[in-house]
């Protein structure tokens, strides 16, 4: 949950903005255990929801405006839900315009709001950041009336909103997270079938530290595009020898220890490695989660490590300074295991450290990382929190009638 601060800072905000009340909604950002590049490919993966979140403190209006105002930007934008246009000079509020706009395509009746979003979830750092402001707006509508949709369908309209409307062509796995977190789990979803476990971390002696290499590289969306696409061409090739095999997810270990030699041929060593690191990624993955559930913590540091190594050299989304980061974390005590996390090519890396060994962690992988990279790395001892939802439960305030003086001034 935001801090006492925060809330009371966004409320203040709003209430010097448009002079009347807010209720205020909060949405999650995330960082995977395990289980990376396979939500696209039909898979598995193992995120948490931590304590760094989006707000957006709101109220009704009487019209179809929608009236933003972004406090870490300290920039206003505004837009008519009957026009819906991408802001190039204010490119958060794309999210919001977005999720309005993926709603209303699924027959949402929405209504003009007046609003002002925080967020203390570090921005292209690969902790989700997006899919926090997405699911964040859509509970925002869907506290206001007129959206009923099932929190899944919540999550995929936000998914839609960014891969058709801001146009990244991510997974589910963000905005599903972000949107069902629950406090003190992991979630294992089934990227396919979109069902999910929740797999509890609460009794076990850990914590979920994540580091941020500080590092954003501009290749993300381009590689990120080139790997979903050579995944395809796995797919196509396999097909001929798996028939019925529609995404990576359908190719087990064994299939791919068969037919490896002829993917190679095929489609080339490049996209075979591709295949090998989604196939085995999904396996470490299902595997993991019944090790946390039987908590054996050692095996699933092992699978976190393995799946760091396979990041590295067959799907190659590391850079040097997430591999730094990950090698600080090996090489520190009282750590089950540590990987990169997220889509890559910078942003954070996670670790699963024993309680006691925190401080020393911080310490540890600190100095290291600056030994090797002359850069600070920011650490975050993370809480495992649930999906998004109210901030302060206060009933709905019924909806204006008419323009009243808050909403003077509108564009
Ligand atoms: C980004 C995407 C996710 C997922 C990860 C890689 O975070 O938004 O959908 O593909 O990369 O696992």
């Amino acid at each position: 949950m935001p801090t006492p601060e925060r809330v009371q800072a966004i409320a203040d905000a709003f209430r010097r903005r448009y002079g009347v009340e807010p209720r205020i909604v909060r949405a999650p950002g995330r960082v995977n255990l395990i289980g990376e590049h396979t939500d696209y490919n039909d898979g598995f993966v193992l995120p948490v929801a931590i304590d760094r979140d989006v707000m957006i403190a709101f109220a009704p209006r009487g019209d179809r405006t929608v009236r933003l105002y972004s406090l870490n930007f300290a920039q206003e934008s505004a837009f008519s839900l009957d026009r819906i246009e991408l802001d190039r000079t204010a490119p958060w509020s794309n999210y919001v315009r977005g999720v309005a706009w993926s709603l209303q395509e699924k027959g949402a009746t929405l209504c003009g709001v007046d609003a002002v979003i925080e967020g203390d979830v570090p921005v292209a750092a690969g902790l989700s950041s997006s899919a926090a402001i997405e699911v964040a707006t859509a509970r925002t509508f869907q506290a206001l009336g007129g959206v009923s949709l099932t929190e899944t369908q919540l999550a995929l309209s936000c998914q839609r909103a960014e891969n058709r409307f801001v146009g990244v062509n991510c997974g589910i796995m963000d905005q599903f997270i972000s949107t069902l977190g629950r406090r003190g789990h992991a979630l294992l979803i089934d990227c396919r079938s979109l069902e999910y476990r929740l797999v509890s971390l609460g009794g076990a002696p850990l914590r979920v530290v994540v580091a941020d290499t500080t590092v954003r590289r501009g290749l993300v969306d381009s590689e990120y595009n080139a790997r979903r696409s050579q995944c395809e061409q796995a797919v196509a090739t396999l097909r001929q020898y798996l028939p019925g095999t529609t995404a990576l997810r359908d190719v087990s270990l064994d299939d791919l220890a068969r037919f490896r030699a002829a993917l190679d041929t095929a489609a080339g060593p490049l996209v075979a490695r591709r295949a090998e690191h989604v196939v085995g990624e999904n396996a470490r993955t299902v595997e993991g989660a019944a090790a946390l559930e039987r908590g054996d913590l050692a095996r699933f540091g092992q699978l976190m490590n393995d799946s760091h190594r396979s990041l590295r050299d067959l799907y190659e989304v590391s850079c040097p300074e997430l591999d730094a980061l990950v090698e600080a974390a090996w090489s520190a005590e009282g750590v089950y295991g540590a990987r990169m996390t997220g889509a890559g090519f910078g942003g954070c890396t996670v670790a699963l450290v024993q309680p006691d060994a925190v401080p020393a962690f911080v310490e540890h992988v600190g100095r290291q990382y600056r030994r090797r990279t002359g850069r600070q790395a920011a650490v975050y001892d993370c809480e495992i929190v649930d999906g998004a939802g109210p901030v302060v439960p206060s009933p709905l305030a019924p909806l204006p009638t008419g323009r009243g003086d808050r909403n003077k001034g509108s564009p």
